[in-house]
This record gives C-alpha cells, sequence and structure tokens, in this order.
C-alpha cells in the first residue's frame, strides 16, 4: 500500500502536483529525515481520528481495503483539503514502539533467569512509549504448543522463537524505568495515535499487537522519563538482592560513535562494581555484526556481571518476530 502511495506522491510532486505545496519547504530534508514517511504518518494521523473518512474506506487499519486507483484519489483530496494542518504534522520525526521486539527481549530476560534468579530492576534506553518494558505481561506462543508469559494477554506474540529451548520461569520485575529523549505517552490519546500512525495501516499483525500492548500499558504502570541514553546509564545504581537490567533495541544507531564509546564505557564501569548479589546484565537487540567482515544481523546479545564476557544468544527479524535461540 505504501509502495503504491509513494510512487504515486513522487509522480505528483515531479509533476507539480497537489504534494508540491504542502512539501514547501522541505525540499532540501535529508534523506535520514524519511519526509515520504512523515507524510505518510500525517495522513495515517487524520485517518485513525475519524478525520478524513472519504480515505479511511481505503485504509486497513480502521476496517477499509487498499485500492490502489481510488486510493490515490481520495488521498490526493486529503492533501488539498489539509495542507496546513499536515504540514504542522511533518515536523514531527516518526517514533516508534515495535511490540513484536518483545520476543527478543524477554527470551533473553529468560535465558538470564537460567543463571541468575533474582528479581529483576528493568532499565530501558531509547524506549519510546516503553511498551516492551511491560513484555512479561505478553504472552509468547510457540509452533509446539507451548507458551511463555502471561497466558490472558490482549498481546499474542504467534510463532514467537524457535531454536535452543528455553526454560520458562515466573519472572519477578520490581521497577519498570525507560528513557527516551522524545518519549511518547502511550496513556494519553495523543501518544497512542502518534505510535499508532506510523505503523503502515496493512500491517494488521503489527497494528494488532501495538493495541494490545496499549492495553496492557493501561494495567502496568512504567516509568518513562524524558532524558537522553547516557545521562540515564551515568546514574544507574546496582540494588542488593536484583539484578539490575540495561536493555535496548533498534536505537544504538542514533547515538554517534562517541556516544556509543561513551555508553559502552559506562555500562562496564557500572558492571565492575556489580556483585554476586549486585549483579548486572545488558540485554540488547541491534543491528550487529558477528565479524568486522559479515553482513549486519539483528543479534540478541547478553553480558552479565560480574564476570561474563558478551554472548550472542540468537537473532530476530528487526521487527522481534520471530526469534531463533543458538
Ligand atoms: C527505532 S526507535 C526504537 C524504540 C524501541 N526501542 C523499540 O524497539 O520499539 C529508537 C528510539 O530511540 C530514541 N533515541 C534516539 N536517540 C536517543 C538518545 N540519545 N537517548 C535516548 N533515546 C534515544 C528515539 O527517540 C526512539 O524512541
Amino acid at each position: 500500500m505504501y509502495a503504491d502511495l509513494l510512487r504515486r506522491l513522487v509522480d505528483d510532486y515531479e509533476l507539480g502536483g497537489t504534494s508540491t505545496a504542502v512539501l514547501a519547504g522541505f525540499e532540501s530534508a535529508p534523506g535520514d529525515a524519511l519526509i515520504g514517511l512523515r507524510l505518510l504518518g500525517a495522513v495515517h494521523r487524520l485517518v485513525l481520528s475519524g478525520q478524513a473518512p472519504e480515505l479511511a474506506v481505503f485504509y486497513p487499519s480502521v476496517g477499509g481495503e487498499w485500492d490502489a486507483v481510488l486510493g490515490w484519489e481520495a488521498f490526493d483530496q486529503v492533501l488539498a483539503a489539509r495542507g496546513p494542518e499536515l504540514r504542522n504534522l511533518l515536523t514531527q520525526a516518526p517514533q516508534t514502539n515495535e511490540v513484536g521486539r518483545s520476543t527478543a527481549l524477554y527470551g533473553g530476560l529468560l535465558r538470564l533467569a537460567e543463571v541468575v534468579p533474582l528479581p529483576v530492576r528493568l532499565f530501558e534506553i531509547g524506549s519510546s512509549g516503553g511498551l516492551n518494558l511491560r513484555a512479561d505481561h505478553f504472552r509468547y506462543n510457540l509452533a509446539d504448543g507451548s507458551s511463555y508469559g502471561t497466558a490472558d494477554s490482549s498481546v499474542v506474540l504467534e510463532d514467537a522463537w524457535s531454536g535452543r529451548p528455553i526454560t520458562p520461569a515466573v519472572l519477578r520485575i520490581a521497577e519498570r524505568v525507560g528513557s527516551d529523549i522524545a518519549p511518547v505517552n502511550p496513556l494519553s490519546e495523543d501518544g497512542a495515535l502518534t505510535l499508532t500512525s506510523y505503523v503502515w495501516p496493512d500491517m494488521t499483525a503489527r497494528l494488532e499487537r501495538l493495541r494490545g500492548a496499549l492495553e496492557v500499558a493501561r494495567k502496568v504502570p512504567a516509568d518513562v522519563r524524558r532524558e537522553d541514553a547516557l545521562s540515564f546509564l551515568r546514574n544507574l545504581e546496582l540494588s542488593e538482592g536484583h539484578v539490575t537490567v540495561v536493555w535496548h533495541s533498534v536505537m544504538w544507531q542514533y547515538l554517534s560513535p562517541a556516544e556509543q564509546t561513551a555508553g559502552d564505557a559506562l555500562i562496564v564501569a557500572l558492571g565492575a562494581r556489580a556483585t554476586p548479589t549486585t549483579p548486572l546484565a545488558h540485554l540488547c537487540l541491534e543491528p550487529m555484526r558477528r565479524t568486522p567482515e559479515a553482513e549486519p544481523e539483528f543479534l540478541i546479545v547478553l553480558q552479565v556481571w560480574p564476570g561474563g564476557a558478551p554472548r550472542i544468544l540468537g537473532t530476530a527479524d528487526p521487527h522481534g518476530l520471530p526469534a531463533y535461540w543458538e
């Protein structure tokens, strides 16, 4: 659907159509500003909030069905009618919180529990809406019929993982704290709309798990702060009788090389202070290379202090689902 829309948008723009006026002033925006996705997200927001009923009939996210020709006509009319609002929304960078990534994070936490069976304090950097801080409240179904997590959750992740079996465990999460430079409040209508608007409207499985996670968030509190990753890491402390877990997914690439080095150093320094009764774990799902020559993969990596070296636990899809345990 978005491939269709983007192709038509490019043609329209090059011919000086409606999109040219909407995008005026953004011509020299760099590629990584993702202006195309900003515009699609802005229009999706109008559709989701009931402000573009003539276009909604083509959007699967609100029960419609995509049609490349009629859908574009309705889209073009929205561009023509809602220019000022759309231009305002274009200043907002796309912001997503992918619930599927909880598969890698929760599975990694269960792996950790196999070696460190202590209550967990969860600290996430780049947590966006903090939805994955509730990962233990989602249900993970495996192809063999077994399931992990919370049985009656509104988030059900099918075929969540395969590979080396994971020992089921009841995790005790004592604290859930996140940080992000642009956090989204999933409990507010505006925040829920923001997170939903940047999911592509025909990706129904992603939309379903996001909507389920928004429901979980209303029941399970998490404290997400507006704070950059480095200052958050700098202020972290270990706690007696708990394993302190620093985790993150698909955020490390947004740090500069210098920030990445500083972030690693802060985690290692905290690890150096860890003891068997105040352990630290660093768990992440990030695009990485196994060796400098290898292709990047989305690797799930765990390091535990005191003592342990980083261990590749497995791999996952960029959206987390499915994961594979090595
Ligand atoms: C692609 S999103 C991933 C969000 C979430 N971790 C997930 O997997 O769904 C990247 C997130 O990193 C945040 N971010 C970027 N730079 C950051 C920084 N220096 N400190 C904290 N968060 C940052 C962004 O605001 C965004 O929420």
